[in-house]
């Protein structure tokens, strides 16, 4: 289950609570339930979020060598951070990230994407095949992301294998030769983030400016270019294929009888590009009445609580606007809750409204591949056709 959670199904009974051994063995509880799940994320004295960006797979020498020739470092900036710095770098990254800023790049976007939509709707006419992962959803999070960050000037393609392959190296089960691979491309790319924590402006400069060592700085743009892009393309990806079986909801949109905020909800319920979260227990307690030692891995279910049918009317129909639509938990929530929910939403409300009509009598070439990954869905392609 833990490396391909999205395969398993709903009917497939499960304890509110699960100890599951990893591939090299560690124990993780595994916690299903809606409640559970948010009383955790609830509570980061009890369960603390020290192990967010752990890698699941020890590395070996070879790759801890790797990484620290390039002076790899990711001390608690953002989602690993419970110390008393966490408000204050969360604050500045807010601040970046502020709903005004998001609501002004809004006509931009749907600018870009009209004109790409545009052009697809062209080759889908002419009978070609189109790849809206790779013509739509990969890189728009990240152009959107660099004008309101002031990030490394380097190629869309160079962030996006870097992000993948920091994705793969800390979440993936993976052997020593593919560790050293990606160690080498997440390292290659920590040297420019490094470089541009020293001197680059904006965000960079505000962490600066408050005080925060160089690490600090790397860690947060390094977290952000990660979790900041990656994220939202993956949804995009899902919730576009999701919609492709959903011609009711297409038709509703159409008319105007399903608001796409309620759409963009429904997508994140059901199709969460982000399936587990870690926190560590840190002291011995209890969960849903299971005795859970101090340090004891927690994986949070976030999309099987998103299907909670305590929570859910019909928790595996795709329903926009139905009760409990509204209460998953795919930006997690409490004091870590995403910092860029209002940038994701955004943006995947502005890919619905005006990439929806593409899906209109088109058969799927290439679903999307999820490959094994105890967190992220990294999706690598979605290929249609008209009929
Ligand atoms: C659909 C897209 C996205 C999903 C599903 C998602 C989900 C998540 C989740 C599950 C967490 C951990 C929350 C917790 O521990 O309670 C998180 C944290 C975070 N996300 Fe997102 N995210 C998305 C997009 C973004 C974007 C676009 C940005 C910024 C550009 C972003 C920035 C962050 C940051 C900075 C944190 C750490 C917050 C903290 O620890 O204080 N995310 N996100």
């Amino acid at each position: 289950m833990l490396f391909r959670s999205w395969d398993e199904s709903v009917d497939e009974r499960w304890p509110d609570v699960a100890t599951v051994a990893d591939h090299v063995g560690v124990d993780h509880l595994v916690v299903t339930r809606h409640a559970l799940v948010r009383q955790v994320l609830a509570d980061p004295t009890t369960w603390r979020p020290e192990n967010a960006l752990d890698a699941v797979t020890p590395m070996p020498v070879a790759a801890l060598r790797i990484l620290a020739r390039h002076r790899f470092r990711l001390p608690p900036t953002l989602a690993n951070n419970s110390g008393p710095s966490h408000p204050q770098i969360r604050g500045i990254v807010a601040e970046a990230l502020h709903p005004d800023r998001v609501a002004a790049l809004q006509p931009w976007l749907a600018d870009l994407v009209r004109g790409r939509v545009a052009r697809l709707a062209d080759a889908l006419d002419a009978g070609e095949p189109v790849d809206l992962y790779a013509t739509l959803a990969a890189d728009l999070p990240l152009l959107a992301l660099a004008r309101l960050v002031a990030l490394p000037d380097a190629p869309v393609g160079t962030v996006k294998e870097f992000a993948r392959a920091a994705l793969e190296l800390f979440w993936a089960p993976l052997d020593a030769d593919r560790q050293q691979a990606l160690a080498t491309e997440v390292g290659r790319f920590h040297t420019v983030l490094r470089d541009f924590a020293a001197t680059g402006g904006g965000l960079a400069a505000s962490l600066r400016a408050a005080g925060h060592s160089p690490d600090v700085v790397v860690g947060a743009l390094f977290f952000l270019l990660v979790a900041g892009q990656e994220t939202t393309s993956q949804f995009l990806t899902l919730l576009l294929h999701r919609l492709t079986g959903e011609p009711e909801v297409r038709a509703g949109l159409r008319a105007g009888t399903v608001a796409v905020a309620d759409v963009i909800e429904e997508g994140l319920r059901l199709e969460p590009p982000i399936v587990t979260w870690r926190r560590v227990a840190a002291v011995d307690t209890t969960l849903g009445g299971t005795a859970v030692a101090a340090g004891t891995s927690v994986v949070l279910w976030l999309a099987r609580a998103g299907r909670d049918p305590a929570v859910v009317a019909t928790p595996d129909a795709f329903r926009p606007g139905q009760r409990g639509s509204r209460r998953h938990l795919a930006f997690g929530a409490g004091a870590h809750r995403c910092v860029g929910a209002q940038l994701a939403r955004m943006e995947a409300a502005v890919v619905v409204a005006e990439a929806a009509p593409l899906l209109d009598g088109v058969t799927v070439v290439r679903p999307p591949w999820c490959p094994d990954n105890l967190t992220f869905r990294m999706p690598d392609a979605f290929v249609i056709r008209r009929r």
